[in-house]
């Protein structure tokens, strides 16, 4: 089953909303396979981002990252990286579409709240920069049967 790298961003866990972001993709139907707090530091925030090395926003990505805790989660679920992305609304949070997250609880790019994996290469990736093989668990429910059909 597809795998997706989730970051609560430093806005979401100042402003009290990790409860609420991991609500709506639990809802969703996506399955929290991993889960902890950590505080990134600059190396770790330079490697997640390195993609925008280089591009004007990149050194207040790096400085915003890295200015709280924030949790880190692995979620699983049949197209697990769209269904991620789609739930959390487009990057700029002032265009994201009401009904998501990004468009009901942010309004800016800057600080829009939430990181979800854009392939499944690069969740893979993502999620073994974050995460060690075992704190990743795959693990069945009994309402698997109500969410997805066999
Ligand atoms: P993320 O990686 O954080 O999940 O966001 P994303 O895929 O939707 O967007 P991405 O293009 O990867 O950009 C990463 C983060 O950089 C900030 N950004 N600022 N000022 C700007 O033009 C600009 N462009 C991007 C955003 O915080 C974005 O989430
Ligand atoms: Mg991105």
């Amino acid at each position: 089953m597809e795998q997706t790298l989730v970051l609560i961003k430093p806005d979401g866990m100042q402003r009290g909303l990790a409860g609420t972001i991991i609500d709506r993709l639990e809802r969703r139907g996506l399955k929290i396979a991993g889960m902890k707090l950590i505080h990134m530091d600059e190396a770790l925030a330079k490697r997640h981002y390195g993609i925008h090395e280089g591009k004007p926003f990149f050194n207040d990505l790096v400085s915003y990252i890295t200015s709280s805790p924030i949790i880190a989660m692995v979620l699983e679920g049949p197209n697990a990286v769209e269904v991620t992305r789609k739930t959390m609304g487009e990057t700029n949070a002032g265009n994201a579409a009401p009904g998501t997250i990004r468009g009901d609880y942010a309004i800016t790019i800057g600080r829009n709240l939430v990181h979800g994996s854009d392939s499944p290469e690069n969740a893979v990736n993502e999620i073994n920069l974050f995460f060690k093989k075992e704190e990743v668990i795959s693990y069945g429910k009994d309402t698997d049967k109500w969410v997805i059909e066999s």
